[in-house]
């Protein structure tokens, strides 16, 4: 078996490691100060090809393989969640279900300029609904030419300063999940209406919003895949996404384990250093087997994707383990730093708040149990 990334891949990781150590790592607490990452940092992601990582050359990307866009994810995780989220969110459920369910006119439309730098958000959760997607009371009714939406959708990553919105509602109540359709809605349909900004416990420069919808007139060609195909387009993007959730896991646990061996080898307690301590010790050996476990889960999930075949099972293996090693790391980097980690002149105590929604959104981890065993009950366990 070789887990070895290729040489290309290796090239993307270091570029992308040093990019982000470089012009993000001293800046990334102010932006959480501040509650929002800076327009500069999106052109400037974008002029660096990473809001198209998804996107094929032709539509003005760099049609990166999955395992790349989730090293990139990682990389810049390790500096800022907020901006990893950003990023995730933007490639895997913003710009890749137009890729891959999108008309050619639809892809000529908004895939360039999303490469560009226009951001893509993902509106499928409701105040009444989140984990059971097929409950949503979003609805959408033909009217001609157009479809009219109205509903409430909430918990919108990127709403603040998305161009575009894929949005999720019912056109036919009575079939459920099959009643669901999905929509490309530019920012500026009257009707839109975009409400406040959470205020979150972590993940202060990401924006989380609301948002309202009172008859808004959808072009026909607008439509994102057939009638009633829209529980399917959001299950598939976000098979991706969560790989992208579990490799922004990986690069903050990893960024806190870092904290945590640094700190244990300088800071010293009853006359010798904490890295010499057993109890330290084996805090290390259990952060460092549970960020390497996640990290297999997450390379494996990836090449599934890349290679075209069926990962929702193991995508929901990598952010399940990836989320709660997540909160596991963080929580033991804290320990660790002892009352320094509790402050926030330490990052460890950002890198904790951070970490805990990972286990909550783009399906929280119940829902990740359900979708696992439902698969190997369904379709048995298939030889690893
Ligand atoms: N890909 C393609 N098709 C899929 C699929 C997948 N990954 N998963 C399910 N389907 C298909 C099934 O095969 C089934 O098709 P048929 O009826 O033709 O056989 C159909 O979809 C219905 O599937 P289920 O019966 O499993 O559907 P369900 O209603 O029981 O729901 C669920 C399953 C797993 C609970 C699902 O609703 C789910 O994942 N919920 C969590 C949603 C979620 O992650 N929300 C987070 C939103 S995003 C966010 O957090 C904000 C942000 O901005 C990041």
């Amino acid at each position: 078996m070789n887990y070895d990334l290729s040489p290309e891949q290796l090239e993307i990781q270091q570029h992308i490691h040093e990019i982000a150590q470089r012009e993000w790592s001293l800046d990334a607490e102010q932006w959480e100060k501040a509650g929002a990452i800076p327009h500069a940092v999106i052109t400037q992601i974008a002029e660096m090809g990473f809001m198209g990582l998804v996107i094929p050359e032709e539509y003005g990307g760099n049609a990166y393989d999955t395992l790349s866009l989730i090293l990139v994810i990682e990389e810049i995780a390790k500096v800022s969640a907020s901006l990893a989220i950003c990023v995730s969110v933007h490639n895997s459920v913003g710009a890749w279900p137009i890729l891959a369910f999108g008309t050619e006119a639809q892809k000529k439309k908004y895939l360039p300029r999303m490469a560009e730098g226009m951001l893509g958000a993902f509106s499928l959760s409701e105040p009444d609904a989140g984990s059971d997607v097929a409950g949503l009371l979003c609805t959408a009714r033909r009217d001609g030419d157009h479809y009219v939406l109205d509903g409430a959708k909430n918990w919108v990553t990127n709403g603040a300063n998305a161009g575009i919105f894929t949005v999720y509602a019912s056109t036919d109540r009575s079939k459920g999940s099959k009643g669901l359709t999905a929509f490309i809605v530019e920012r500026d349909t009257p009707g839109l209406v975009l409400g406040k900004k959470e205020e979150k416990m972590g993940l202060w420069a990401s924006d989380t919003l609301s948002l309202t919808l009172e008859g808004v007139r959808i072009p026909v060609e607008n439509r994102l895949g057939e009638e009633g195909a829209g529980f399917k387009i959001a299950m598939a993007a976000l098979d991706g996404g969560r790989i992208g959730v579990a490799a922004q896991a990986l690069g903050v646990a990893g960024a806190a384990f870092d904290h945590a061996v640094r700190y244990s080898t300088v800071r010293k307690a009853f006359g010798k250093k904490l890295s010499e301590m057993q109890p330290i010790q084996w805090m290390i050996a259990d952060m460092a087997r549970r960020l390497e476990a996640s990290r297999m889960l997450t390379h494996r999930a990836a090449w599934l994707r890349s290679t075209g075949q069926p990962c929702a099972r193991e995508s929901a293996m990598a952010k399940l383990h990836a989320s709660e090693m997540a909160t596991f790391v963080t929580h033991k980097a804290i320990q660790v730093h002892g009352g320094y980690g509790y402050v926030r002149d330490y990052k460890v105590e950002r890198f904790y708040r951070d970490a805990r929604v990972m286990e909550i959104y783009e399906g929280s981890s119940e829902i990740q149990r359900l979708v696992i065993a439902r698969s190997l009950l369904r379709d048995g366990v298939a030889p690893f």
